[in-house]
């Protein structure tokens, strides 16, 4: 039987990206469902709490660390589950990092995901937040997924309408926080190739490139080139991506905003909301590029903060409520936070 890897007295600061927080008292690397399940019930046991970490990419822990133990999910393995005509349906485990699963898809002429290249994080990760880039989201390949029910002690599949994703939101980050491991995702990928009207960054990338034949691995590679351009590599600077959602306001005030300002980009989200870039508000309070408690604000693209110099998360805490406060004053508009928070339980 395979020793389970145990350690103790972990710096979260090391385990994500954003390279912040305390220790943890446990972390446990968990390879297999069974090693899982015994992770919850010894911790139970022990009357300790359990929080799983994936790539740690889209998540700030705190100074005080976490009490409890720390999963850090590296369920392995990406397989094929099932093949027709026009689609291939693949299943990763949790801990596969997520641009491999693209490589995957991309490698055998899949469409689907490969506009997601590049995104850090592990695919188990992939549907809490929905995660999405120019112009594709997870839901849009997504069949279901396999997940530990922790109350129920049991294995459960969920379908996407159990998921209930919409932008950058699903299930797990609202009333099943905390319900749920995922351990496993499905998607099905198409055998076509990838179609135009690309997302406005990504097609003038390839215009300029002279990029005309679409395929999955050039689309792959243009979103590789564009997303160097404008967003910081997490395994050289600390940060956790967009800090901050976009702002989905009613259509009347953003209607209202673009009087003053007509150069302010939206993209349609429903009949009454549009999506305004969280970026461009930021960027408008002349906020970008500035040193704000340690955390800079990027200078490729303004809704992404950069861990400087910050130590605490306090440091961290006080720029986020300045910038909170400058697009509030200036837009009238509140924006969220998007990265989780590992809370103290
Ligand atoms: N813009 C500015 N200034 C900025 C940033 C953006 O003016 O500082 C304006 C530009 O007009 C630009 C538009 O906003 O054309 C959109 O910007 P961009 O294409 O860079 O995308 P985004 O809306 O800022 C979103 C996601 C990113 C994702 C990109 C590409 C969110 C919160 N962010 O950013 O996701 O990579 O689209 O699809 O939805 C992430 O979630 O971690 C992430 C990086």
């Amino acid at each position: 039987m395979r020793v389970v890897n145990i350690s103790t007295n972990v710096s979260l600061a090391t385990m994500t990206t954003m390279g912040l927080g305390g220790t943890a008292n446990y972390v446990v690397d968990v390879t297999t469902d069974e090693e899982l399940r015994q992770v919850y019930l010894n911790a139970k046991t022990m009357s300790q709490p359990v929080y799983v970490i994936g790539g740690g990419s889209n998540l700030i822990a705190h100074d005080e660390g976490y009490p409890g133990v720390i999963a850090h999910m590296m369920i392995p393995g990406i397989e094929i589950i099932a093949d027709d005509n026009d689609t291939t349906t693949i299943q990763a485990g949790a801990g596969v990092s997520w641009d491999e699963l693209v490589r995957f898809g991309v490698d055998r002429q899949l469409t689907g995901i490969e506009a997601m290249s590049g995104i850090p994080g592990s695919a188990g990760a992939a549907p809490v937040q929905n995660i999405g880039a120019y112009g594709q989201e997870l839901a849009d390949t997504f069949v279901s997924l396999e997940a530990y029910d922790i109350a129920k002690d049991l294995f459960v599949t969920l379908s996407a309408a159990d998921c209930d994703f919409s932008y950058r939101r699903s299930i797990f980050r609202e009333n099943a926080a905390g319900h749920y491991v995922i351990t496993r995702i499905t998607l099905r990928l198409f055998k076509s190739s990838p179609q135009p009207p690309f997302y406005d960054s990504l097609q003038r990338h390839l215009d300029s490139s002279q990029i005309t034949e679409y395929t999955p691995q050039s689309i792959r590679d243009a979103v590789l080139d564009v997303r160097a351009d404008k967003l910081p590599d997490p395994k050289i600077v600390r940060n956790s991506g967009s800090f901050f959602k976009n702002a989905i306001v009613e259509k009347w005030q953003a209607e209202d905003l673009q009087k003053n300002y007509p150069d302010m980009p939206t993209y349609p989200m429903d009949e009454n909301h549009v999506k305004i870039p969280t970026g461009w508000l930021i960027e408008q309070c002349d906020l970008k590029g500035e040193l704000i408690h340690g955390m800079r604000v990027h200078k490729g693209n303004a809704v992404v903060l950069i861990n400087e110099s910050a130590t605490h998360y306090d440091d961290l805490s006080l720029a986020r409520q300045t910038i909170i406060d400058a697009v509030r004053d200036r837009f009238r508009i509140s924006i969220d936070q998007e990265p989780l928070e590992l809370m103290t339980p």
